[in-house]
């Protein structure tokens, strides 16, 4: 007999019918096609991206949708399952709204707005061009959790109008223009890590980035071969990159590579640690000595994923969440503890994923532990007096594109 973990991938919900149907209540018609683009957990390499560094996330099963349909007027307008009042602009008006103007309109809409108006300065044409849109958001892309909600939505939309307005962008210029929309239209000062796998992403691999080229390359991740799944840990606790926390780590990089002479932390080795030290206060090293390690520890695992496979990587995670809530100081009390009781629960290695502050942590389990390790965190969690941890497996999956 085989029994199917209560955790399950559980199928998320047909988020692609969603957006049609909300589609269909605003205009009265059928959409012209839906699009999605998922989310991502990041396997390692946090807060190396925007240092010009390496990373290795993958694509999940959870999506963003969008239907779309053309207007005969020069207007795009958005609305979402979230927040059903439409949100209407000219698009001759997306080149004054953004950035400057970004304040007026609605925070949510900032992204596919942002990235319509990213996209058509990417593909260097001007609105005159591109025909009227309509475009209804579903997802089920957890919000808040880290696994990058704001990719999905900035990758759906970009797949969407790329197609309909025949912009010719390939999946790394949609990357872009997701991580323009993101810094420009959002406020939010991230790297391209997110949208680099949202975009890319291929079922069962992850995704092996180099940020500073953008060079991706596809690594078998053989969880399923290996007998592992993956199990996210959402401990509930909100957090915004537009905001705080994140923006400081990012400048404290920036001063370390400043300070030790070099165009971005990547070009720092773990060996620069020691001249490093003497020549910055305790905690920008620290900021440094994170991402350094990290970069080596993305690198590492690439190498031990495929000399000995996904059951050997358990170290590396670990490592990388120790530096993460030792040194770059992100995590908090919720996503140790979940680290801490899937590691006593067996799991083969733990770590946060995402800019921290918040968000999920990921735990590599094997499959027949699952339970056991879920079961533990949410002990875990309720020992401590925490609100109950939302937990699922994930399952690397395709990109962005129509659906
Ligand atoms: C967020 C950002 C990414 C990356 C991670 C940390 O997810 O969007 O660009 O910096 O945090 O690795």
């Amino acid at each position: 007999m085989t029994e199917t973990p209560r955790t399950a991938a559980a199928a998320p919900h047909d988020a692609s019918r969603d957006a049609s149907d909300l589609f269909s209540e605003l205009t009265g018609s059928d959409p012209r096609g839906t699009w999605s683009a998922p989310g991502r957990v990041n396997l390692i390499g946090e807060h190396t991206d925007y240092n010009d560094g390496f990373v290795l996330p993958f694509a999940i099963q959870h999506r963003t949708h969008v239907a779309l349909g053309t207007r005969a007027d020069a207007v795009i307008r958005v609305v979402s399952t979230f927040d059903p009042v439409p949100v209407e602009v000219a698009i001759a008006d997306l080149g004054t709204l953004f950035p400057a103007r970004r304040e007026e309109v609605p925070e949510w809409a900032r992204y596919p707005l942002g990235v319509a108006w990213a996209a058509l300065e990417a593909a260097g044409r001007d609105a005159a061009s591109v025909t009227g849109v309509d475009l209804a958001f579903a997802s089920n892309v957890p919000v808040g959790a880290g696994l990058s909600s704001s990719a999905a939505i900035e990758g759906a939309t970009a797949a969407a109008l790329d197609d309909v307005w025949q912009l010719g962008l390939d999946p790394v210029a949609r990357a872009r223009v997701g991580r323009t929309a993101e810094n420009e239209a959002v406020g939010a000062p991230t790297g391209i890590m997110d949208q680099m796998a949202s975009n890319l992403g291929r079922a069962d691999a992850g995704i092996f980035l180099d940020c500073r080229s953008l060079e991706a390359e596809v690594v078998d991740l053989g969880f399923t071969a290996a007998g592992l799944e993956l199990l996210v840990m959402d401990t509930g606790v909100k957090h915004s990159h537009a905001t705080g926390g994140y923006g400081e780590r990012r400048a404290a990089c920036e001063r370390g590579a400043a300070l030790m002479g070099v165009a971005a932390l990547r070009d720092l080795t773990p060996a620069d640690l020691d001249r490093a030290r003497g020549l910055m206060d305790d905690v920008t090293f620290r900021r440094v000595r994170h991402v350094v390690t990290e970069n080596h520890r993305v690198l590492d695992t690439v190498r031990v994923l495929a000399e000995s496979g996904a059951s050997a990587i358990g170290e590396l995670l670990v490592a990388s969440h120790a530096s993460m809530r030792d040194d770059f100081e992100i995590s908090v009390p919720e996503l140790d503890t979940a680290v801490e009781s899937a590691l006593s629960a067996g799991a083969v290695g733990a770590r946060m994923t995402g800019g921290g502050f918040g968000g999920a942590a990921i735990a590599l389990v094997a499959r027949e532990r699952v339970d056991r390790v879920r079961d533990a965190v949410a002990a875990a969690f309720a020992a401590s007096g925490f609100a109950s941890p939302t937990q699922f497996t994930v399952s690397p999956s395709a990109g962005a594109g129509r659906d």
